[in-house]
């Protein structure tokens, strides 16, 4: 088989790395991929919201799956495009991928099928939604409706913030049309935690527990990235509660997008907040959740391929997945300056030597090759991952490759795995 992995980033570099261990395959490419893609993929120059490059590049080689990364391709319709076009494709249809694409919808749905989510009221005017929140308790999260790359959710704990959050997205529109509508949530507390299954449009099969975070500072502190590390399993899902998260959230989600005539095929992601026995849906993903792909992708023992066409086409019924059971600790390095403005162009050194650590696997992100060096290219630059029999243990390890590689102000959280790390000594 020829697999197209459509995307650029750690996700799609263990995407493409598990694809190639499959002995269906012959050939990977990725479009655009990045430095580390480059070694196991053929990397193919066309931007991933590229939809008219990527449907004719599918069609002119024959690829026989396409699996799409990031969400802007799939709300743009791309899995529309190539069903169009007579080509399987791993990935929900514009019409499903509005769950990720539009909180409004989203938390509307929940509310419309009884799915457990936080209270919330919808605002399309910046005055009104002041004029709510000037009633409400802090802390109170402000949304941007659409996407904004993980950027427009605010968590504010004082009434100015808040204001503030609203204007920044409503009025000074820091997020363009994605902030043409607000959701005002109730503040949640609790433990996050991702539920990743594969969907085939009726059968949902769960992925591994697991967890990333979020913050970009030490203690889950400052701003939201798109996330600095992660780990599977998560013991904070307990089976019990994975049952519950199955029963109450994850099929009534796909059964009600059936029902709304937007069937759900691809990878749903639920970001889920626990708190003791009670289990809320903070928000979907429509697509792998970027790192924690890359410690679920290393513990999965299973071919990987044909899951993911089964998901394609409907057949997922009967189908199970082996996983190694030791744990993954992925922790994701940084260019300086993250979430906001950092310098790229910077030459990585220790690369070799990391990875030549066992088991131990780099995927990398923002990486370029500029003539013979590897070169910093983006805001999360290398996802460090590694496996052993704990959490604790498979931290240790991935932090014995991080010290290896270097460039100029790389920055990496020191702690990623602390709450389940203090769950296993319990
Ligand atoms: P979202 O993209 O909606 O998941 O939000 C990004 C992050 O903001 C989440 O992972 C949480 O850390 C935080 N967050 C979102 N909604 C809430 C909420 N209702 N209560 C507390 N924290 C939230
Ligand atoms: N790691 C969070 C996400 O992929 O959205």
């Amino acid at each position: 088989m020829k697999i197209l992995v459509v995307g650029s980033g750690g996700r799609e570099h263990a995407l493409v790395w598990k694809i190639a261990q499959s002995p269906l395959v012959q050939q990977v490419y990725c479009a655009p991929g990045n430095a580390g893609i480059a070694s196991v993929a053929r990397c193919v120059p066309i931007q991933s919201n590229d939809i008219d490059g990527l449907t004719s590049f599918v069609t002119h080689e024959k690829i026989d799956l396409t699996v799409i990364g990031p969400e802007l391709p799939l709300v743009m319709g791309l899995v529309d495009r190539l069903k169009a076009a007579g080509q399987a494709v791993f990935g929900p249809s514009r019409l499903a991928a509005y769950l990720e694409g539009s909180k409004v919808f989203m938390k509307d749905l929940c509310d419309r099928y009884d799915i457990p989510t936080a209270g919330y009221r919808v605002f399309h005017d910046a005055e009104a939604a002041k004029a709510y929140t000037r009633t409400q308790e802090v802390p109170i999260v402000i949304k941007a409706s659409g996407l904004a790359s993980g950027k427009g959710v605010m968590v504010c704990q004082t009434l100015p913030a808040a204001i503030d959050a609203i204007d920044e997205i409503m009025t000074r529109r820091v997020f363009g049309a994605a902030g043409d509508s607000v959701v005002i949530e109730e503040f949640l507390t609790g433990e996050e935690a991702s539920f990743l299954a594969l969907v085939d449009g009726t059968q949902v099969l769960p992925l591994a527990s697991c967890q990333d975070h979020k913050a970009v500072g030490e203690g889950d502190t400052g701003p939201n990235t798109g996330g600095m590390g992660a780990y599977s399993p998560a013991p904070v899902l307990t089976d019990d509660l994975c049952r519950m998260v199955m029963d109450q959230v994850m099929l009534p989600t796909v059964q009600a997008l059936a029902a709304e005539g937007r069937p759900y095929r691809g990878v749903l992601y639920a970001g889920l907040m626990i708190d003791g026995p009670r289990v809320k849906v903070l928000e979907f993903n429509t697509r792998f959740g970027d790192p924690e792909t890359q410690p679920l992708l290393v513990r999965m023992k299973s071919d990987i391929v044909p899951l993911l066409m089964a998901a394609a086409v409907g057949s997922l019924a009967g189908m199970t997945i082996d996983w190694d059971p030791r744990a993954a600790l992925c922790v994701v390095m940084a260019s300086g300056g993250y979430p906001t403005s950092y310098d790229t162009g910077l030459p990585i050194g220790g690369l070799e030597q990391a990875s030549a650590l066992e088991d131990v696997q780099l995927f990398h992100a923002g990486t370029a090759r500029k003539r013979d060096q590897i070169v910093t290219h983006g805001g999360r630059v290398m996802g460090v991952t590694a496996l052993a029999h704990t959490i604790g243990a498979a931290k240790q390890r991935a932090y014995q490759a991080v010290r290896m590689i270097h460039w100029s102000r790389a920055y990496y959280r020191r702690d990623i795995g602390y709450r389940a790390i203090a769950r296993e000594m319990e």
